[in-house]
């Protein structure tokens, strides 16, 4: 008897994750973005070649959304697998492939060029997903410390981020990329973007995990048709030091997350990224660990938690912010709050 696809995509994991199961976000366009998708950004740890294996294992468990960005410096690896899987019988429309533009790519001239060897190294005719990775324009040598500063760093201008959404806009025009959407944002900058873009960004990724649930910009984008795609859901427990700060706080280390995982005999990194499918934002989990990632799927389609326990995790919430993107302060005299419009506007030059 023919082998079938998933027969073949799973073949080695028999107790893979059906990827027609996980539950997906509809969007206007009629794409189907699936609710959990896999990290990539190695945290200067793993290889571009063990992030690219991660991906393999993490489609061969039934992940179907992975997360890239041309700053992680593994799109080339990982596209040799995407080329892989698809010729092993995978469809490119069963995949959604997101990327990001970096900080030192905005404006007129680079977007495109930047957003083509993306698609080159993903070895890819289109992208699911474009986001601009930050709304600031900067340049930052690959590691360095949070001290350090760029001489020539901007505040978040508005009319230059137009003039990268432009861009963005561009690329949906000439086919390369679906969808566009933002990432690191806060509310008055997005405002000012759904009031002047043509196209409108249809997600947002953000910064999310039980102790930094940001509930009043989370409902905002519900409001606005955005959906939140959820960065270090777990807490980014391996976090490179530089992103480490006094009072930090540990979500898997929660008496509420850890009482749940007990009851689920799963690790509290299950609840974490569990908890977010069901709260409604998509998180995108990191792993290279094939048994981890399985974890992080599975938990999409098994029973939920109760409204009990959403309600406790609800109340564990400590505003505590992982990443706080000191290097692209503009100013010797600023605090990285100022990033993020703590007076509810945006901080002015
Ligand atoms: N847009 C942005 O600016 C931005 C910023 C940060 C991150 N991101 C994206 O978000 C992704 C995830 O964030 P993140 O990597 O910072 O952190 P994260 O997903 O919160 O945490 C990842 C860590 O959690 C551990 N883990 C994962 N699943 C587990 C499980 N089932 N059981 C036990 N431990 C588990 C892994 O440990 P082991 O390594 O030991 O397996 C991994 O190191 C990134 O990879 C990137 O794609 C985007």
């Amino acid at each position: 008897m023919a082998v079938t696809q998933k027969e073949r995509i799973f073949k080695g994991d028999p107790d893979g994750v059906d990827p027609d199961k996980v539950p997906k976000k509809i969007l206007k366009s009629g794409a189907r973005l699936p609710c959990v998708g896999l990290g990539t950004f190695g945290s200067d740890r793993f290889s571009a070649e063990a992030v690219a294996e991660a991906v393999k294992g993490a489609i061969s468990v039934g992940y179907r959304h992975i997360d890239c960005a041309s700053v992680y410096g593994n799109e080339a690896k990982i596209g040799t697998v995407l080329r892989e899987v698809r010729e092993n019988g995978l469809k490119r429309e069963e995949l959604w492939i997101t990327s990001k533009l970096w900080n030192d790519k905005h404006g007129e001239k680079d977007v495109i060029p930047s957003c083509k060897q993306s698609l080159k190294d993903l070895q890819l005719d289109y992208l699911d997903l474009y986001l601009i990775h930050w709304p600031f324009s900067n340049f930052h040598a690959k590691g360095v410390d949070v001290t350090s500063r760029d001489p020539s760093a901007k505040p978040y201008i508005h009319e230059n981020y137009m003039k990268t959404w432009r861009q963005l806009e561009k690329l949906v025009k000439m086919g390369l990329v679906k969808h566009i959407g933002t990432s690191n944002m806060t509310i008055p900058k997005l405002k000012l973007l759904l009031r002047d873009a043509e196209i409108k960004p249809v997600c947002n990724e953000l910064e999310l995990h039980p102790h930094f649930q940001q509930p009043e910009f989370f409902k905002f984008l519900l409001d606005n048709d955005i959906i939140p795609i959820g960065f270090s859901p777990i807490g980014s427990p391996l976090r490179p030091e530089r992103d480490r700060s006094p009072g930090d706080t540990v979500d898997i280390e929660d008496p509420v997350i850890v009482k749940i995982a007990k009851r689920l005999n799963v690790h509290p990194a299950v609840v974490c990224v569990k908890w977010a499918i069901q709260r409604g934002q998509v998180p995108i989990p990191f792993s290279v660990n094939r048994n981890e990632c399985l974890a992080n799927l599975r938990c999409a389609v098994s029973a939920p938690i109760t409204q009990e326990e959403m309600k406790e995790i609800a109340g564990i919430d400590k505003n505590c912010r992982l990443i706080k993107g000191q290097v692209f302060l503009w100013k010797s005299n600023q605090s990285w709050e100022d990033l993020w419009a703590p007076s509810g506007e945006i901080t002015p030059p």
